[in-house]
Protein backbone atom coordinates (compact mmCIF):
# COMPACT_ATOMS: atom_id res chain seq x y z
CA UNK A 1 0.00 0.00 0.00
CA UNK A 2 2.50 2.61 -1.20
CA UNK A 3 -0.10 5.15 -2.04
CA UNK A 4 -2.31 4.82 0.74
CA UNK A 5 -5.01 7.51 1.05
CA UNK A 6 -3.46 9.81 -1.62
CA UNK A 7 -5.10 10.96 -5.15
CA UNK A 8 -3.95 10.85 -8.75
CA UNK A 9 -5.02 12.32 -11.89
CA UNK A 10 -4.69 10.47 -14.58
CA UNK A 11 -4.95 11.79 -18.03
CA UNK A 12 -6.05 9.46 -20.80
CA UNK A 13 -7.16 6.98 -17.85
CA UNK A 14 -9.91 4.99 -20.01
CA UNK A 15 -7.16 2.58 -22.10
CA UNK A 16 -3.91 1.43 -22.20
CA UNK A 17 -1.27 2.83 -20.02
CA UNK A 18 -3.37 5.20 -18.24
CA UNK A 19 -5.76 2.40 -17.01
CA UNK A 20 -3.22 -0.09 -16.39
CA UNK A 21 -1.85 3.18 -14.10
CA UNK A 22 -5.10 3.84 -12.76
CA UNK A 23 -5.30 -0.04 -11.65
CA UNK A 24 -1.91 -0.18 -10.77
CA UNK A 25 -2.42 2.76 -8.28
CA UNK A 26 -5.81 1.55 -7.15
CA UNK A 27 -3.93 -1.62 -5.51
CA UNK A 28 -1.78 0.25 -3.44
CA UNK A 29 -4.56 2.42 -1.95
CA UNK A 30 -4.69 5.17 -4.50
CA UNK A 31 -8.15 7.37 -5.16
CA UNK A 32 -8.22 7.76 -8.91
CA UNK A 33 -9.64 11.09 -11.13
CA UNK A 34 -9.63 9.15 -14.65
CA UNK A 35 -9.42 11.99 -17.06
CA UNK A 36 -10.12 11.69 -21.07
CA UNK A 37 -12.23 11.94 -24.07
CA UNK A 38 -14.60 8.71 -23.79
CA UNK A 39 -16.59 8.52 -20.86
CA UNK A 40 -18.27 4.94 -21.79
CA UNK A 41 -14.55 3.23 -21.62
CA UNK A 42 -13.87 5.98 -18.52
CA UNK A 43 -16.26 4.37 -16.22
CA UNK A 44 -15.40 1.32 -16.53
CA UNK A 45 -12.15 2.56 -15.36
CA UNK A 46 -14.04 3.94 -12.83
CA UNK A 47 -15.42 0.40 -11.71
CA UNK A 48 -12.60 -1.66 -11.99
CA UNK A 49 -10.78 0.85 -9.38
CA UNK A 50 -13.22 0.68 -6.99
CA UNK A 51 -13.75 -2.83 -7.19
CA UNK A 52 -10.04 -2.63 -5.93
CA UNK A 53 -11.24 -0.66 -2.64
CA UNK A 54 -10.53 3.01 -3.50
CA UNK A 55 -12.42 5.73 -4.62
CA UNK A 56 -12.64 6.70 -8.52
CA UNK A 57 -14.66 9.82 -10.33
CA UNK A 58 -14.74 10.03 -14.46
CA UNK A 59 -13.80 13.86 -15.51
CA UNK A 60 -14.42 14.40 -19.23
CA UNK A 61 -11.19 15.70 -20.40
CA UNK A 62 -10.00 16.97 -24.02
CA UNK A 63 -6.23 17.34 -23.25
CA UNK A 64 -6.06 20.50 -25.36
CA UNK A 65 -8.50 22.14 -23.45
CA UNK A 66 -7.27 24.83 -20.85
CA UNK A 67 -10.57 24.74 -18.71
CA UNK A 68 -11.14 21.14 -19.26
CA UNK A 69 -7.71 20.88 -17.39
CA UNK A 70 -8.35 23.31 -14.94
CA UNK A 71 -11.90 21.54 -13.93
CA UNK A 72 -9.80 18.29 -13.63
CA UNK A 73 -7.61 19.39 -11.00
CA UNK A 74 -10.91 21.30 -9.63
CA UNK A 75 -12.53 17.69 -9.56
CA UNK A 76 -10.04 16.02 -7.52
CA UNK A 77 -9.96 19.00 -5.01
CA UNK A 78 -13.45 18.94 -4.80
CA UNK A 79 -14.49 14.92 -5.00
CA UNK A 80 -10.80 13.88 -2.38
CA UNK A 81 -9.98 16.73 -1.15
CA UNK A 82 -6.38 16.94 -2.55
CA UNK A 83 -4.53 16.24 -4.95
CA UNK A 84 -0.69 13.95 -5.06
CA UNK A 85 -0.11 12.51 -8.13
CA UNK A 86 -0.37 13.09 -12.07
CA UNK A 87 -0.13 10.94 -14.63
CA UNK A 88 -0.63 12.34 -18.23
CA UNK A 89 -1.11 9.33 -20.23
CA UNK A 90 -3.85 10.96 -22.93
CA UNK A 91 -1.91 10.76 -26.10
CA UNK A 92 -2.89 10.04 -29.94
CA UNK A 93 -0.19 9.43 -32.92
CA UNK A 94 -1.81 11.32 -35.75
CA UNK A 95 -4.46 13.68 -35.66
CA UNK A 96 -7.54 11.78 -36.38
CA UNK A 97 -6.38 8.91 -33.78
CA UNK A 98 -9.47 7.92 -31.58
CA UNK A 99 -8.41 4.70 -29.26
CA UNK A 100 -9.88 1.64 -30.54
CA UNK A 101 -11.02 2.64 -33.98
CA UNK A 102 -8.62 0.17 -35.43
CA UNK A 103 -10.08 1.50 -39.24
CA UNK A 104 -8.96 4.85 -38.65
CA UNK A 105 -4.92 3.71 -38.06
CA UNK A 106 -5.28 1.54 -40.61
CA UNK A 107 -6.08 4.29 -43.01
CA UNK A 108 -3.28 5.92 -41.89
CA UNK A 109 -1.14 3.57 -41.81
CA UNK A 110 -1.65 3.08 -45.45
CA UNK A 111 -1.12 6.39 -46.60
CA UNK A 112 2.10 6.36 -44.84
CA UNK A 113 3.19 2.85 -46.55
CA UNK A 114 1.97 4.48 -49.89
CA UNK A 115 4.90 7.05 -49.63
CA UNK A 116 7.40 4.51 -48.76
CA UNK A 117 9.62 5.15 -51.86
CA UNK A 118 9.71 9.00 -51.10
CA UNK A 119 9.39 9.79 -47.15
CA UNK A 120 10.46 13.51 -48.83
CA UNK A 121 7.27 13.93 -50.57
CA UNK A 122 5.43 12.14 -47.06
CA UNK A 123 7.08 15.41 -45.25
CA UNK A 124 5.56 18.18 -47.31
CA UNK A 125 2.48 16.51 -47.52
CA UNK A 126 1.73 16.69 -43.96
CA UNK A 127 -1.46 19.24 -43.23
CA UNK A 128 -0.94 22.32 -40.56
CA UNK A 129 -4.19 21.12 -38.72
CA UNK A 130 -3.11 17.36 -38.43
CA UNK A 131 0.51 18.88 -37.19
CA UNK A 132 -1.00 20.93 -34.91
CA UNK A 133 -3.88 18.69 -33.63
CA UNK A 134 -1.05 16.18 -32.68
CA UNK A 135 1.40 19.02 -30.73
CA UNK A 136 -1.83 20.50 -29.31
CA UNK A 137 -3.17 16.81 -27.27
CA UNK A 138 0.85 15.39 -26.77
CA UNK A 139 2.58 18.37 -26.21
CA UNK A 140 0.19 21.10 -25.16
CA UNK A 141 -2.14 18.91 -23.65
CA UNK A 142 0.63 17.73 -21.20
CA UNK A 143 1.37 21.43 -20.19
CA UNK A 144 -1.89 22.31 -19.46
CA UNK A 145 -2.05 19.35 -16.88
CA UNK A 146 1.30 20.06 -15.25
CA UNK A 147 0.29 23.73 -14.79
CA UNK A 148 -3.36 22.90 -13.60
CA UNK A 149 -2.20 20.09 -10.96
CA UNK A 150 1.37 21.54 -9.70
CA UNK A 151 -0.55 24.98 -8.71
CA UNK A 152 -2.88 23.53 -6.30
CA UNK A 153 0.23 21.19 -5.04
CA UNK A 154 2.08 24.20 -4.29
CA UNK A 155 -0.45 25.79 -2.68
CA UNK A 156 -1.05 23.17 -0.38
CA UNK A 157 2.60 22.58 0.08
CA UNK A 158 1.84 18.94 -1.02
CA UNK A 159 5.71 16.95 -2.47
CA UNK A 160 3.56 16.65 -5.78
CA UNK A 161 4.39 14.11 -8.38
CA UNK A 162 4.02 13.94 -11.90
CA UNK A 163 4.59 11.39 -14.44
CA UNK A 164 4.51 12.29 -18.27
CA UNK A 165 4.18 9.53 -20.73
CA UNK A 166 6.60 10.39 -23.26
CA UNK A 167 7.85 7.85 -25.61
CA UNK A 168 11.16 6.41 -27.59
CA UNK A 169 9.85 8.48 -30.43
CA UNK A 170 10.86 11.29 -28.27
CA UNK A 171 14.69 10.37 -29.27
CA UNK A 172 14.89 8.05 -32.03
CA UNK A 173 12.88 9.37 -35.53
CA UNK A 174 12.59 6.06 -36.38
CA UNK A 175 9.28 4.96 -33.67
CA UNK A 176 6.76 7.46 -34.74
CA UNK A 177 5.22 9.59 -37.36
CA UNK A 178 6.82 13.26 -37.51
CA UNK A 179 4.31 15.46 -35.51
CA UNK A 180 4.24 12.82 -32.75
CA UNK A 181 8.11 12.03 -32.77
CA UNK A 182 7.90 16.46 -32.56
CA UNK A 183 5.49 16.00 -29.78
CA UNK A 184 6.98 13.96 -27.56
CA UNK A 185 11.14 15.07 -27.55
CA UNK A 186 8.89 18.34 -26.67
CA UNK A 187 7.37 16.33 -23.83
CA UNK A 188 10.81 15.24 -22.62
CA UNK A 189 12.62 18.69 -22.33
CA UNK A 190 9.14 19.80 -20.34
CA UNK A 191 9.55 17.49 -18.08
CA UNK A 192 13.04 18.32 -17.85
CA UNK A 193 12.32 21.77 -17.53
CA UNK A 194 9.20 21.34 -15.22
CA UNK A 195 11.59 19.60 -12.38
CA UNK A 196 13.76 22.33 -12.57
CA UNK A 197 11.13 25.01 -11.53
CA UNK A 198 9.18 22.92 -9.12
CA UNK A 199 11.62 21.39 -7.69
CA UNK A 200 11.75 24.76 -5.25
CA UNK A 201 7.75 23.52 -4.41
CA UNK A 202 9.21 19.82 -3.78
CA UNK A 203 7.42 18.34 -6.64
CA UNK A 204 8.94 15.69 -8.26
CA UNK A 205 8.76 15.35 -11.96
CA UNK A 206 9.91 12.91 -14.30
CA UNK A 207 9.16 11.02 -17.55
CA UNK A 208 8.67 7.32 -19.03
CA UNK A 209 9.63 7.05 -22.62
CA UNK A 210 8.02 3.48 -23.70
CA UNK A 211 9.26 1.63 -26.16
CA UNK A 212 6.21 -0.60 -28.17
CA UNK A 213 3.40 -1.41 -25.82
CA UNK A 214 0.43 -3.65 -26.07
CA UNK A 215 -2.13 -1.31 -26.44
CA UNK A 216 -5.11 0.23 -29.32
CA UNK A 217 -1.99 2.89 -30.44
CA UNK A 218 0.04 0.13 -31.64
CA UNK A 219 -2.72 -2.36 -32.86
CA UNK A 220 -2.20 -1.44 -36.28
CA UNK A 221 1.35 -2.60 -35.78
CA UNK A 222 0.39 -6.33 -35.90
CA UNK A 223 -1.81 -5.86 -38.74
CA UNK A 224 0.91 -5.17 -41.30
CA UNK A 225 3.23 -8.15 -41.64
CA UNK A 226 6.44 -7.09 -42.74
CA UNK A 227 6.11 -3.66 -40.21
CA UNK A 228 5.51 -6.41 -37.66
CA UNK A 229 8.45 -8.57 -38.27
CA UNK A 230 10.68 -5.33 -38.64
CA UNK A 231 9.24 -3.96 -35.38
CA UNK A 232 10.27 -6.91 -33.47
CA UNK A 233 13.33 -7.42 -34.80
CA UNK A 234 14.41 -4.64 -33.63
CA UNK A 235 13.43 -5.53 -29.72
CA UNK A 236 15.98 -7.58 -28.44
CA UNK A 237 13.26 -8.96 -25.86
CA UNK A 238 11.26 -10.18 -28.97
CA UNK A 239 7.86 -8.74 -27.50
CA UNK A 240 6.10 -5.92 -27.22
CA UNK A 241 5.56 -4.82 -23.89
CA UNK A 242 1.97 -5.11 -21.60
CA UNK A 243 0.67 -1.69 -20.33
CA UNK A 244 1.30 -2.74 -16.49
CA UNK A 245 4.84 -2.73 -17.87
CA UNK A 246 4.55 1.05 -17.84
CA UNK A 247 2.33 1.45 -14.77
CA UNK A 248 4.85 -0.62 -12.72
CA UNK A 249 7.51 2.21 -13.78
CA UNK A 250 5.27 4.83 -12.94
CA UNK A 251 4.56 3.34 -9.36
CA UNK A 252 8.45 3.46 -9.12
CA UNK A 253 8.76 7.01 -9.96
CA UNK A 254 4.86 8.41 -7.86
CA UNK A 255 6.56 6.17 -4.58
CA UNK A 256 9.15 6.79 -1.84
CA UNK A 257 11.48 4.65 -3.74
CA UNK A 258 12.70 6.98 -6.15
CA UNK A 259 12.55 10.16 -3.86
CA UNK A 260 15.58 11.32 -4.95
CA UNK A 261 14.88 11.42 -9.07
CA UNK A 262 13.43 14.04 -10.78
CA UNK A 263 13.90 15.01 -14.52
CA UNK A 264 14.47 11.42 -15.62
CA UNK A 265 13.23 9.85 -18.39
CA UNK A 266 12.86 5.91 -17.79
CA UNK A 267 12.59 3.61 -20.98
CA UNK A 268 10.71 0.04 -20.35
CA UNK A 269 11.62 -0.90 -24.20
CA UNK A 270 12.50 -4.46 -23.92
CA UNK A 271 15.93 -3.24 -25.02
CA UNK A 272 15.07 -1.16 -28.15
CA UNK A 273 17.84 1.51 -26.91
CA UNK A 274 20.43 -0.92 -26.48
CA UNK A 275 21.72 -0.52 -30.47
N1 LIG B 1 1.51 2.00 -26.93
C1 LIG B 1 2.76 2.33 -27.14
O1 LIG B 1 3.53 1.56 -27.72
C2 LIG B 1 3.29 3.65 -26.67
C3 LIG B 1 4.67 3.86 -26.75
C4 LIG B 1 5.19 5.07 -26.32
C5 LIG B 1 4.35 6.03 -25.81
N2 LIG B 1 3.03 5.80 -25.75
C6 LIG B 1 2.20 6.87 -25.19
O2 LIG B 1 1.45 6.36 -24.12
C7 LIG B 1 0.28 7.16 -23.94
C8 LIG B 1 -0.92 6.25 -23.81
O3 LIG B 1 -1.13 5.59 -25.06
P1 LIG B 1 -1.63 4.08 -25.16
O4 LIG B 1 -0.62 3.33 -25.91
O5 LIG B 1 -2.09 3.61 -23.83
O6 LIG B 1 -2.86 4.26 -26.16
P2 LIG B 1 -4.42 4.24 -25.86
O7 LIG B 1 -5.09 4.63 -27.10
O8 LIG B 1 -4.78 2.95 -25.26
O9 LIG B 1 -4.61 5.39 -24.75
C9 LIG B 1 -4.62 6.75 -25.06
C10 LIG B 1 -5.72 7.40 -24.25
O10 LIG B 1 -5.70 8.82 -24.48
C11 LIG B 1 -7.04 9.24 -24.67
N3 LIG B 1 -7.07 10.48 -25.42
C12 LIG B 1 -6.81 10.65 -26.73
N4 LIG B 1 -6.96 11.95 -27.07
C13 LIG B 1 -7.33 12.60 -25.94
C14 LIG B 1 -7.63 13.95 -25.65
N5 LIG B 1 -7.62 14.90 -26.59
N6 LIG B 1 -7.95 14.28 -24.38
C15 LIG B 1 -7.99 13.31 -23.41
N7 LIG B 1 -7.72 12.02 -23.64
C16 LIG B 1 -7.40 11.67 -24.89
C17 LIG B 1 -7.71 8.10 -25.40
O11 LIG B 1 -9.12 8.14 -25.35
C18 LIG B 1 -7.12 6.91 -24.67
O12 LIG B 1 -7.86 6.56 -23.54
C19 LIG B 1 0.22 8.09 -25.16
O13 LIG B 1 0.71 9.36 -24.80
C20 LIG B 1 1.16 7.42 -26.14
O14 LIG B 1 1.71 8.36 -27.04
C21 LIG B 1 2.47 4.64 -26.16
Amino acid sequence: MQLQNQVAVITGGANGIGRATALRFASEGCHIVVADVQADRGSMVVDEVTERGPRAIFVHLDASNKADNEAMAQAALSEFGRLDILVTAAGISHSNYASGDLEVDMKFAMRRLAYVEQPAMLFCDIELEDWRRVIEVNLTGTFLAMQACARPMIEAGTPGRIVTIASIAAKNPDAGPTAYTASKAGVWMLTKKAARELASAKIRVNSIGPGFINTNMTAMLDEIEDVKDELLQSIPLGHKGQPVDIANAALFLVSDQSSYMTGTILHPDGGFFTD
